[in-house]
């Protein structure tokens, strides 16, 4: 009999599958649910069902199955094959162009459209068939996202045992923006097939019990976060992820990266590097950023020759209209403020549209005198946490969005409201301002808590909520 293992499944996981000469090639995927979750499966075995990243020749085209990483292999990749239109009606359409500005409070870019309902229904069967097809007795099935919201009702149907466990890692909604989804009922009816279901934040739980409570009349104990659904207790949590502090803070102790950092410094010839990283989508807030920065260069001139902006879009979505808008705004904005202060060798934002390695990464964490994390919505945001774990001197400004999930547990950040453009330059103007003292004092309280609630603190609280599940379970039986 074989030892029980975790089965992962995710629309997109920790690699995208590319036809080379000599053969299929994983290429690592960006993301912050990659970032937390892959070390578990490197560290415990398993398999993991994702998409692939690209066409399906044919419907019934089978899925790859790859040892992953390439260089030492510790899990299984398993494909989950999506044609063209499924690609476009599911996963540009359904998933990115509703759940994701749904989610996000951007009401104004959700399209509802009935053809990408039915495809999305229909490729959450297929992850759990592919899902199904791993699991034997003893196995946990830990599901993620919004992409697969009726996976767990789905095998709850056909595999009524299986142990599950689902983690969204997004907002959640408050049922108010949530009933504007013609198929917000079914989405609940699917999520709640799980065992335990965790967010970031306890505001997203109580979002979360309030919508089955008012659009599905659900039983609910709020108090214990317990929804009673088809004779079964479901247990939601607020698990806020974390990072591997000790990762980043050896990465950012070791030679190479230390070098790297001096070298950018360098070659970007300022006294004070400000830094924003993240995909390029329109909840990161890079456009409002931007202008904040213009604005802060009209404002107060003496920075002009003396600050710079590195700002690196990681490409993504690029097939979905709002972000393809959103690049071209983005690169006109840095165009414009480039045109107007540049001089001689200064230039005040320096604009990469590309993802970059986690050593290169930290090389940029350890250059940046300010990180500037503003999405106007944000699940959470790992950045954030990462550019704390990496600054070993504790000097640093981590200037902070109030929309950030994040935000509720970094405290010693200083806290922006990024709709506020011109209260958020004049911040900007205080971050760049600060004294090394204020720094430290500000740097050393982030430090405590990323270094407490790393992620292994993550991993440890859904252990703990199935294993109180399972003898909960042992009790009523
Ligand atoms: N990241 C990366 N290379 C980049 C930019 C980002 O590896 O060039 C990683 C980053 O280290 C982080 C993740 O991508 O772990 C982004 O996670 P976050 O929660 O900030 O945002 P998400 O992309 O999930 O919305
Ligand atoms: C966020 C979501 C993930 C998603 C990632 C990248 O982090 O929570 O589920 O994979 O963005 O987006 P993509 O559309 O490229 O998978």
């Amino acid at each position: 009999k074989q030892a029980p293992k975790i089965i992962m499944v995710s629309n997109r996981g920790a690699y995208n599958l590319q036809a080379t000469d000599s053969g299929i090639q994983p290429v690592p995927a960006i993301s912050g649910l990659v970032s937390a979750v892959e070390p578990f499966l490197k560290e415990k075995g398993g398999v993991w069902v994702a998409w692939g990243g690209r066409e399906a020749p044919q419907e019934n085209s089978p899925g790859v199955r790859l040892p992953v990483p390439q260089e030492d292999p510790a899990y299984t990749f398993l494909e989950v094959p999506l044609t063209a239109g499924e690609i476009k009606l599911y996963y540009h359409g359904f998933t990115n162009g509703a759940l994701w500005p749904l989610c996000h409070y951007f009401l104004e870019k959700c399209r509802y459209n009935s053809q990408e309902w039915s495809t999305y229904v229909r490729v959450n069967a297929k992850f759990a068939d592919a899902a199904l097809m791993e699991a034997r007795e003893g196995d946990t099935v830990w599901v993620n996202d919004y992409h697969l919201a009726l996976v767990p009702a789905q095998i709850r149907h056909r595999k009524p045992q299986l142990r599950q466990f689902f983690f969204w890692h997004i907002p959640f909604p408050h049922h108010d923006l949530l009933a504007t989804l013609p198929w917000a009922p079914q989405i609940l009816r699917g999520l709640l097939g799980t065992d335990v279901l965790g967010f970031h934040l306890q505001s997203y739980v109580d979002n979360f019990l309030n919508a089955v409570a008012t659009l599905l009349g659900a039983r609910v104990d709020f108090e214990h976060n317990v929804v009673y659904w088809q004779q079964r207790r479901i247990h939601v949590g607020a698990w806020p992820m974390g990072v591997d502090y000790q990762a980043f803070q050896r990465q950012a102790l070791n030679p190479g990266t230390r070098a790297r950092a001096e070298t950018l410094r360098s070659q970007l010839g300022v006294e004070h590097l400000a830094l924003s990283v993240e995909r390029l989508d329109y909840t990161k807030g890079i456009l409002e950023r931007l202008l904040a920065w213009e604005r802060l260069l009209e404002e107060v001139p003496e920075w002009r020759g003396r600050a710079a902006l590195v700002q690196i879009a990681v490409p993504s979505r690029t097939a979905v209209p709002a972000y393809r808008r959103l690049k071209e705004e983005v690169e006109a904005a840095v165009g414009r403020i480039n045109g107007r202060f540049s001089e001689g060798s200064y230039r005040p934002v320096h604009y990469f549209w590309r993802g970059l390695p986690r050593q290169e990464l930290v090389a940029y964490y350890l250059a940046a005198d300010v990180m500037l994390v503003t999405p106007l919505r944000d699940g959470l945001n790992l950045v954030a946490k990462e550019y704390v774990a990496s600054r070993r001197d504790s000097s640093g400004v981590l200037v902070l969005s109030r929309f950030a999930g994040a935000a509720q547990e970094l405290k010693g950040a200083v806290l922006v409201n990024p709709y506020d453009i011109d209260g958020m330059a004049m911040i900007l103007n205080t971050a760049l301002n600060m004294s090394r003292a204020e720094q430290e004092k500000r740097m050393r309280l982030l430090q405590e808590k990323v270094r407490r609630h790393d992620i292994r603190w993550w991993l440890t609280c859904f252990h703990q909520a199935m294993m109180a599940r399972e003898e909960e379970t042992a009790d009523v039986s």
